[in-house]
Protein backbone atom coordinates (compact mmCIF):
# COMPACT_ATOMS: atom_id res chain seq x y z
CA UNK A 1 0.00 0.00 0.00
CA UNK A 2 1.46 3.00 -1.18
CA UNK A 3 0.71 5.27 1.59
CA UNK A 4 2.79 3.34 4.19
CA UNK A 5 5.34 2.20 1.68
CA UNK A 6 9.13 1.62 3.07
CA UNK A 7 11.19 3.34 1.87
CA UNK A 8 15.65 3.15 2.24
CA UNK A 9 15.74 6.54 3.81
CA UNK A 10 13.84 5.12 6.87
CA UNK A 11 16.78 3.26 7.22
CA UNK A 12 18.27 3.39 10.77
CA UNK A 13 21.33 0.93 10.36
CA UNK A 14 20.29 -1.59 13.03
CA UNK A 15 18.95 -4.96 11.62
CA UNK A 16 16.50 -5.92 14.39
CA UNK A 17 14.95 -1.84 14.56
CA UNK A 18 14.43 -1.59 10.53
CA UNK A 19 12.73 -4.95 10.48
CA UNK A 20 10.30 -3.84 13.37
CA UNK A 21 9.89 -0.70 11.75
CA UNK A 22 8.95 -2.44 8.12
CA UNK A 23 6.94 -4.40 10.02
CA UNK A 24 4.82 -1.82 11.41
CA UNK A 25 4.49 -0.17 8.18
CA UNK A 26 3.58 -3.04 6.68
CA UNK A 27 0.26 -3.63 9.66
CA UNK A 28 -0.44 -0.02 9.00
CA UNK A 29 -0.88 -0.81 5.39
CA UNK A 30 -3.25 -3.71 6.41
CA UNK A 31 -5.32 -1.43 8.13
CA UNK A 32 -5.44 1.40 5.26
CA UNK A 33 -6.71 -1.22 2.92
CA UNK A 34 -8.40 -3.00 5.26
CA UNK A 35 -10.39 0.50 5.17
CA UNK A 36 -9.86 1.59 1.96
CA UNK A 37 -11.91 -1.58 1.03
CA UNK A 38 -14.63 -0.55 3.68
CA UNK A 39 -14.15 -2.89 6.00
CA UNK A 40 -16.45 -3.01 9.07
CA UNK A 41 -15.78 -3.41 12.40
CA UNK A 42 -14.82 -6.65 12.84
CA UNK A 43 -12.32 -7.40 10.39
CA UNK A 44 -10.56 -3.37 11.51
CA UNK A 45 -10.43 -4.26 14.52
CA UNK A 46 -8.16 -6.82 15.70
CA UNK A 47 -5.32 -5.19 12.72
CA UNK A 48 -5.60 -2.04 14.75
CA UNK A 49 -4.94 -4.16 17.98
CA UNK A 50 -2.18 -6.05 16.50
CA UNK A 51 -0.75 -2.37 15.25
CA UNK A 52 -0.60 -1.30 18.94
CA UNK A 53 0.67 -4.68 20.71
CA UNK A 54 3.41 -4.73 17.66
CA UNK A 55 4.19 -0.93 18.19
CA UNK A 56 4.36 -1.70 22.23
CA UNK A 57 6.75 -4.30 21.54
CA UNK A 58 9.13 -2.09 19.10
CA UNK A 59 8.99 0.41 21.29
CA UNK A 60 10.41 -1.84 24.89
CA UNK A 61 12.86 -3.57 22.73
CA UNK A 62 14.01 -0.16 21.19
CA UNK A 63 13.87 1.16 24.49
CA UNK A 64 15.61 -1.84 25.66
CA UNK A 65 18.77 -0.94 23.55
CA UNK A 66 18.85 2.23 24.34
CA UNK A 67 19.49 1.28 28.02
CA UNK A 68 22.02 -1.00 27.33
CA UNK A 69 24.36 1.64 25.35
CA UNK A 70 23.78 4.54 27.41
CA UNK A 71 21.74 6.31 25.22
CA UNK A 72 21.50 9.86 26.38
CA UNK A 73 18.67 10.93 24.50
CA UNK A 74 16.56 8.02 26.24
CA UNK A 75 14.30 9.84 28.64
CA UNK A 76 13.19 12.55 25.64
CA UNK A 77 12.43 9.33 23.36
CA UNK A 78 10.82 7.29 25.36
CA UNK A 79 8.32 10.17 26.03
CA UNK A 80 7.99 10.45 22.31
CA UNK A 81 6.84 6.85 22.53
CA UNK A 82 4.33 6.92 25.76
CA UNK A 83 2.56 10.17 23.41
CA UNK A 84 1.93 8.05 20.38
CA UNK A 85 1.13 5.12 22.62
CA UNK A 86 -1.45 7.03 24.76
CA UNK A 87 -2.43 8.38 21.36
CA UNK A 88 -3.22 5.47 19.84
CA UNK A 89 -4.82 3.43 23.15
CA UNK A 90 -7.25 6.35 23.48
CA UNK A 91 -8.38 6.29 19.67
CA UNK A 92 -8.70 2.39 20.27
CA UNK A 93 -10.66 3.42 23.31
CA UNK A 94 -13.15 4.86 21.20
CA UNK A 95 -13.45 3.05 18.63
CA UNK A 96 -14.32 0.00 20.62
CA UNK A 97 -17.09 1.95 22.02
CA UNK A 98 -18.31 2.81 18.19
CA UNK A 99 -17.89 6.93 18.95
CA UNK A 100 -15.54 7.13 16.08
CA UNK A 101 -14.80 5.06 12.62
CA UNK A 102 -11.57 4.75 11.60
CA UNK A 103 -10.80 7.65 9.56
CA UNK A 104 -8.52 8.44 7.03
CA UNK A 105 -7.07 11.13 9.22
CA UNK A 106 -6.05 8.47 11.72
CA UNK A 107 -3.92 6.32 9.02
CA UNK A 108 -2.82 9.87 8.35
CA UNK A 109 -1.25 11.18 11.72
CA UNK A 110 0.29 7.26 12.16
CA UNK A 111 1.75 7.53 9.38
CA UNK A 112 3.17 11.42 9.61
CA UNK A 113 4.01 10.03 13.40
CA UNK A 114 5.79 7.25 11.93
CA UNK A 115 8.16 8.97 9.27
CA UNK A 116 8.89 11.89 11.60
CA UNK A 117 9.57 9.53 14.66
CA UNK A 118 11.91 7.36 12.57
CA UNK A 119 13.06 9.64 10.18
CA UNK A 120 14.44 12.00 12.97
CA UNK A 121 14.53 10.01 16.66
CA UNK A 122 14.93 6.78 15.52
CA UNK A 123 17.48 7.59 13.24
CA UNK A 124 19.01 10.05 15.79
CA UNK A 125 19.89 6.73 18.24
CA UNK A 126 20.98 4.49 14.77
CA UNK A 127 23.88 7.38 14.70
CA UNK A 128 24.60 7.05 18.54
CA UNK A 129 24.52 3.03 18.03
CA UNK A 130 27.22 3.33 15.31
CA UNK A 131 29.30 5.26 17.10
CA UNK A 132 29.24 3.17 20.06
CA UNK A 133 29.80 0.02 18.28
CA UNK A 134 32.81 1.80 15.93
FE1 LIG B 1 11.15 2.96 16.30
FE2 LIG B 1 11.43 5.07 18.55
O1 LIG B 1 10.41 3.93 17.58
Amino acid sequence: MAIFAWKDEYRVDEARIDSQHKRLFEIAGRLYEAMQAGEGHRAMAPILDELIAYTRTHFGNEESLMQASAYPGFAAHRAEHEGLTERVLEFRRRFGEGQVALTVEMLHFLKDWLVRHIAESDRRFGGWLRVKTA
